[in-house]
C-alpha cells in the first residue's frame, strides 16, 4: 500500500488562492451566507442599543429591538443608500437617517419620511423597510450574518461547540476589555486558515514561541463546518494553552481569571468558518476576524479581553476605548497602528510573537504560489497534522464549487 495513501490531499486549485475572480464568488456565495463575530452582548443590553460592524466589505448593524431580541440590519438606507448609523450607541425607539431622516422603528419598518404628502404622495412603505440581516448570540458573543436566511441557521452553526464550551462571560466584571490590534498580511484568506489549523507547524516554525507541539501533542477537531484546538502536552484531559504558555504566563506573574484554572477542559483556539476565530485562555480572551481585503491582502482584526487590573474601574463591557500596549497577554501583540512585516526593526523569528512568525511564513507561502513551478505535495495526516486542511477545503468547495 502506497505510504500516502491516508495523506490528506489538496483541494483548492492554487488559482483559488490568488484570482480576483475566484474572491468576488467567495464574496458573493460564502462570504454573503456566512457567521461573523460583530459586538459582545453586553455591548447592547438595551433596547436600541446598536453596534455597527464592517464585516466582509459591507456595513451592517446589531440592535437590540423594543422586545429585547437582537436583530441585525444591512445599514443601508432604503432611500438613496446612505448608512444609517455609525459606531456603538443607543438609537431610542427609532432609527433616524442622518440624510434626509426617513425613520425606521427598530423592526426595521420604514415610520416616517419628511414631507411624505408633498414629495411623493403615497409611498409603499411595506416595501421600504431596512434590508434585514440574521443575528445569534452564543456564550455572550454577538454574531451576523448578511442574508436574512442563511444556509446555515444560527443554531447549526454553532452546533455542538457546546461539548467544547468554555467559561469565560464578558457581563460579570471578570474581565475587561483591553483593545483591538489589526495585522496587515499579505495572502490570501485561505492562506491564513489553513496554517492557523496546521498542527504541523507549530512544534517546528513556533518551537521559541510556543514550545513542543509536535502532531502527537496537539489536536484540531472538527465540529460541525468549525474547528476546535487542543493542547495534549499534559497527562490527563487535553487543555488550552501550550505548556510554554501556561508555564511563561506564571513566569510573568501573569493574571489567572477568577474561578479559572490551568487544567480546565476547554479549547484554546476555536475556528469559526469562515473568518472568525475565538481564543479562550486561563488568562483572558481574544476575537479575531479576517477581513478579505482583496485576494492576496487580508487584515485580521483581533480583540482581547483579560481580567481587571486591581483599581482599574474600566468598564468589563467591550466598550472600552483602545488601549495602549499593554503586557497582560504578552504573547499577543497589541500595536495603535496596523502592523505590517515591513515596519518591524529585527526578524520575526526573533520576535518572541507567534502570530508574526506566521505572518512572516504566510507571506513566503503566498508569494510562491505564483511561480510556475508551485505545486501541493503530500500533506500529513493526523488531526495534530495537515488533516484540518482538507476539511476546510471541503467546506470552502461546499459553497462555492469548482466549475464543470
Ligand atoms: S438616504 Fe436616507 S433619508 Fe435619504
Ligand atoms: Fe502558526
Amino acid at each position: 500500500m502506497n505510504a500516502n495513501a491516508q495523506c490528506p490531499t489538496q483541494l483548492l486549485p492554487k488559482e483559488t488562492y490568488y484570482d480576483p475572480a475566484w474572491l468576488d464568488r467567495e464574496r458573493r456565495e460564502l462570504f454573503d451566507q456566512s457567521w461573523l463575530y460583530a459586538c459582545t452582548e453586553a455591548m447592547v443590553p438595551n433596547p436600541g442599543d446598536y453596534h455597527v460592524c464592517n464585516l466582509m466589505g459591507q456595513s451592517l448593524f446589531v440592535v437590540r429591538d423594543s422586545g429585547g431580541s437582537l436583530r441585525a440590519f444591512h445599514n443601508l438606507c432604503r432611500h438613496r443608500g446612505c448608512e444609517v448609523l455609525e459606531g456603538t450607541g443607543n438609537a431610542g425607539q427609532s432609527i433616524r437617517c442622518p440624510y434626509h431622516r426617513w425613520t425606521y422603528g427598530l423592526e426595521g419598518h420604514l415610520r416616517a419620511v419628511p414631507n411624505e404628502r408633498e414629495c411623493f404622495d403615497a409611498l409603499p412603505r411595506e416595501g421600504l423597510g431596512l434590508l434585514p440581516a440574521s443575528a445569534g448570540a452564543y456564550r455572550g458573543l454577538v454574531f451576523v450574518n448578511p442574508s436574512p436566511s442563511p444556509k446555515d441557521d444560527f443554531s447549526a452553526w454553532i452546533a455542538n461547540l457546546d461539548d467544547h464550551g468554555w467559561p469565560h462571560r464578558f457581563d460579570d466584571g471578570s474581565l475587561e476589555f483591553v483593545g483591538e490590534s489589526v495585522y496587515e498580511i499579505k495572502c490570501n484568506w485561505k492562506v491564513f486558515y489553513e496554517n492557523a489549523i496546521d498542527g504541523y507547524h507549530l512544534g517546528y516554525l513556533h518551537d521559541k514561541t510556543l514550545g513542543q507541539l509536535y502532531p502527537s501533542r496537539n489536536l484540531w477537531e472538527l465540529v460541525g463546518r468549525n474547528h476546535v484546538w487542543y493542547s495534549t502536552e499534559r497527562e490527563g484531559p487535553p487543555q488550552a494553552s501550550p505548556k510554554l504558555i501556561a508555564d511563561g504566563a506564571k513566569g510573568h506573574g501573569a493574571r489567572m481569571i477568577e474561578g479559572q484554572t490551568e487544567e480546565a477542559f476547554y479549547p484554546g483556539v476555536v475556528m469559526l468558518f469562515p473568518l472568525t476565530t475565538l481564543s479562550p485562555n486561563p488568562y483572558g480572551f481574544s476575537v479575531s476576524t479576517l477581513e478579505p481585503v482583496h485576494s492576496e491582502l487580508t487584515n485580521l482584526r483581533v480583540h482581547t479581553w483579560a481580567p481587571p487590573r486591581p483599581g482599574d474601574g474600566r468598564r468589563s463591557d467591550g466598550n472600552g476605548a483602545k488601549s495602549k500596549a499593554d503586557k497582560r497577554g504578552s504573547y499577543i501583540l497589541r500595536s495603535e497602528q496596523p502592523v505590517r512585516l515591513a515596519d518591524l526593526d529585527g526578524h520575526p523569528l526573533e520576535s518572541g510573537n507567534f502570530q508574526l512568525e506566521d505572518m512572516w511564513i504566510v507571506e513566503k507561502v503566498q508569494r510562491n504560489l505564483h511561480s510556475p513551478h508551485f505545486q501541493v505535495g503530500p500533506m500529513a495526516q493526523g488531526a495534530g497534522a495537515e488533516t484540518p486542511l482538507a476539511e476546510f477545503q471541503r467546506q470552502v468547495l461546499n459553497f462555492v464549487p469548482l466549475p464543470g
